[in-house]
């Protein structure tokens, strides 16, 4: 850590970070262990997996979980190790089995991560000592969480309870999966995390976003609230009040969660907002149509806008009408891996209620553009050319990214 503490004398606020932070291996690794290992991370919807016996696997960094449901029906999550002599146990992605074969010795786990099979043991060998390492996860609205601590994690139901309000509106523990992709990015995860926290590239960068929302929403709320200067974020609130107003007679919540101080310090970054996206259009699509049937408690489109961030590495974007979970996992110092995955109301149908290209089309143009634009930052910010840059004042978001990360690096773990 001294490491780290050197580096950051280097920093001044309202700049780009020294190049240091995003080359250096034992940064990246105690990144891991102060911060990634210690969210409680979004790792997939719970229709991923809907028979006993279904699994897939979390991997991110060194570690790689396997989330799978048991014969009773409960979900569970366990390192992806056996506990015989260290070897991975499961090495596809995902699938259904009855058992979990070690590929080494064949040691065999239930799908409960009991040891049921090892052979020539000693006689005071006990299998029930060794089935394997369970990892914490928490199932909210469908959506599954996993959290890397080897300690006691933060209280879950303490955790979600601000998110809930927006959460509970949209129902996704009653929507299905309709698509999920991978955007395999070459780049530091902090880059990942930093263009998803501005808006500034917005205008550049992502024209068909530009096109479907209104230029003020870009403006003051597309990096989130307090992007943008105070002043310009008040005139837009000032504008959209009679939509607030509707959703409130509605009893809909609007009112934008920012982090309170005392969890700020404590490692945890969640956010939540709702806006109209604008232009009268009532879905983030193309044509601002709606895609698919209406999700949860709506009975009409009031084309909203919905963001629930969970913390930096997690989220989820809400129109009436369809989900999309963002998922950034840290694979290397210099690889990240961005998924998205679209879900929609359990009942609606491929075909007759939706279009799956309809959905996805928003979300997808503009992290293939992202991809690219954070990519193209990686490889310039590897330059000797290069040296940390002066932000803009729509990118405060980036500055108060970077007191998390200061914070949480800070706090010992
Ligand atoms: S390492 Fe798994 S059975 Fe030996
Ligand atoms: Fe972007």
């Amino acid at each position: 850590m001294k490491e780290f503490n050197n580096l950051l004398e280097n920093y001044s606020e309202g700049k780009t970070l020294p190049q240091e932070f995003y080359t250096n291996e034992s940064i990246f690794s105690e990144e891991m262990k102060r911060i990634y290992h210690h969210q409680w991370l979004l790792a997939d919807h719970v229709t991923r997996i809907p028979n006993p016996g279904d699994y897939f696997l979390f991997n991110a960094g060194k570690e790689s979980i396997i989330v799978i449901r048991g014969k009773d029906s409960q979900v569970r999550a366990f390192y992806n190790v056996c506990t015989h002599r260290g070897s991975r146990v499961c090495l596809e992605d995902e699938g259904s089995k009855n058992l979990l074969v070690c590929p080494y010795h064949a040691w065999s786990y239930s799908n409960e991560g009991k040891l049921q099979a090892a052979r020539f043991m000693p006689d005071d060998f006990n299998k029930e000592d060794w089935g394997l390492r369970p990892c914490h996860i928490k199932i909210y609205q469908g959506l599954i969480f996993l959290n890397l601590s080897i300690t006691e994690p933060i209280n879950f139901e303490e955790f979600i309870k601000p998110l809930q309000p927006m959460l509970e509106m949209h129902q996704p523990g009653k929507a299905k999966i309709a698509l999920r992709k991978k955007y395999p990015t070459a780049a530091n995860f902090k880059l990942v995390i930093e263009n998803f926290t501005e808006c500034y590239h917005c205008g550049p960068s992502h024209p068909e976003l530009c096109a479907i929302h209104e230029k003020d929403w870009v403006y003051t709320m597309g990096g989130g609230q307090g992007t943008a200067p105070e002043k310009d974020t008040k005139e837009y609130l000032e504008k959209i009040k009679p939509w607030i107003a509707d959703c409130k007679q509605r009893g809909l919540p609007t009112d934008t969660y920012l982090e309170e101080e005392g969890p700020f310090k404590q490692g945890i970054n969640r956010y939540a907002d709702r806006t109209p996206i604008g232009n009268g259009h009532l879905s983030q699509t193309k044509d601002g149509k709606p895609a698919s049937t209406l999700m949860g408690k709506f009975d009409k489109f009031d084309g909203g806008l919905t963001q629930v961030s969970f913390n930096p590495f997690g989220c989820c974007y809400f129109t009436n009408d369809f989900g999309i979970m963002f998922s950034f996992k840290p694979k290397s110092l210099n690889e990240t891996e961005v998924e998205l995955i679209w879900i929609v109301d359990e009942n609606a149908q491929e075909g007759i209620d939706y279009k799956t290209e309809d959905i996805a089309y928003i979300w997808d143009v503009t992290t293939v553009a992202d991809t690219r634009i954070i990519e193209n930052n990686q490889d310039g910010l590897l330059s000797q050319a290069y040296s940390p840059g002066v932000l803009s004042r729509n990118e405060s978001g980036i500055t108060y990214l970077y007191n998390w990360y200061f914070n949480s690096m800070r706090l010992s773990r």
